[in-house]
């Protein structure tokens, strides 16, 4: 009997991610395991030697003196403000186009987020905006270094001073950025930041640290992060449990080591894409002049985004959008009653933005493929 000859199978394109973790894994996998094991061995799995070195040395390379290693970016910027004694009533500023726990934080404490526009270009806090919305009730002014920015210090620290607010840092996406040379983290009262494994200083769960220059405020949030207690077994303020664990320490201590790396990393592969993807009414991402950016995310922005995206997908090519809905419009947050018309271009851009892969470890042929399938869009 004659055998049909099989028809050739078409091979199957590997999948490009936005972002994965596993071929950071496969690299440093020996030294990973190892700095578990040597936790696991050392008998202490809770606030002990790594999590104080990790506390030391990243609030070092923030350029702050006081670390406070805590569960979260979302506990961070909740104990950030709990230190600062925010109330109900209390009205914070900050913008509806970032992630839901910069808002979720605020609203914990009992606070009103108020929301600024964002700058059309480099999609941060529209400086220029801030003193329109500051009122009596104002305390506190949450900038996000979104995407891997930072907002614009230079003058958000002068309107701060003038009108007599603090600044809370949300450098969630920001780890290893600089603004005219100082690194993120540096310019807030106080500052917080996510090791959530996305992140730009990323461990393989969850994490994030307070960091400040301020000894009072550093001693209040070590407070605030275990139940309000200075002593054993007795609180004398009220405060919750999020505490940084040991194994998630000793992988951050391993990774602060190449986190500039991974930064130069993300801005060779930015500036691939910026020299070459070519598709017409692409927009790109910017750097603003005295910034360093480090390219957590390249949000790129397209009229028909939903087009482009499905069709990168049958190419298998995986994109993310950050974010899609502005905080206001979401149910969530319906009861602030912020109608939003005067975020202008938060609405606009939440349809038209969306990050193409980046992460340090994507490489050249991958980076090659995205790029191709762009341009023949
Ligand atoms: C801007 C921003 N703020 C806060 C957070 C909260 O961080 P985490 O996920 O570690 O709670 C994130 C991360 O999702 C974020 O992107």
């Amino acid at each position: 009997m004659k055998l049909k000859k099989e028809p050739k199978l078409k091979k199957k394109l590997p999948k490009i991610f936005v972002w994965t973790y596993l071929d950071e894994y496969k690299k440093n996998k020996s030294i990973i395991l190892k700095s578990i094991d040597k936790v696991f061995k050392s008998g202490n799995l809770i606030l002990s030697n790594e999590v104080s070195n990790f506390e030391n040395e990243f609030s070092k390379f923030t350029q702050n003196k006081f670390g406070v290693g805590v569960n979260s970016g979302t506990d961070a910027l909740q104990i950030a403000l709990m230190s600062l004694d925010i109330k109900r009533g209390d009205e914070i500023i900050t913008v509806s186009n970032t992630a839901v726990p910069t808002v979720s934080a605020i609203v914990s404490c009992g606070a009103k987020p108020v929301f600024v526009d964002i700058n059309e270009k480099d999609f941060l806090i529209n400086s220029d905006l801030i003193e329109k919305k500051i009122t009596k009730k104002t305390k506190i002014i949450i900038p996000v270094n979104l995407y891997g920015q930072s907002a614009d210090y230079g003058k958000i620290k002068k309107i701060a001073k003038r009108n007599n607010l603090k600044i809370i840092e949300d450098c969630a996406q920001s780890a290893g950025a600089l603004y005219h040379g100082k690194p993120s983290g540096s310019f807030g009262d106080l500052s917080a930041f996510s090791f959530y494994p996305t992140k730009n200083l990323g461990t393989y769960g969850d994490g994030g640290m307070i960091v400040t220059k301020n000894k009072k405020l550093y001693t209040l949030c070590k407070k605030l992060r275990k139940y309000g207690m200075s002593k054993l077994y007795y609180s004398d303020k009220h405060g919750i449990n999020s505490r940084l664990d040991e194994i998630h320490a000793s992988i951050l201590n391993f990774k602060l080591k190449k986190l500039n790396s991974d930064i130069r990393k993300r801005r060779r592969i930015a500036k691939i894409y910026n020299e070459n993807l070519k598709l017409d009414d692409l927009i790109l991402p910017i750097e603003n002049r005295h910034n360093y950016h480090s390219y957590y995310v390249y949000v790129v922005r397209f009229k028909k985004r939903e087009k482009l995206m499905n069709y990168l997908k049958k190419n298998q090519i995986f994109c993310n959008i950050s974010y899609p809905f502005p905080i206001h419009s979401m149910k969530g947050y319906k009861y602030l009653n912020i109608n939003g018309n005067d975020l202008k271009n938060t609405n606009l851009l939440s349809k038209q933005i969306f990050s193409l892969p980046m992460y340090p470890e994507l490489s050249d042929s991958k980076l090659e493929r995205v790029i191709n399938v762009i341009n023949k869009f």
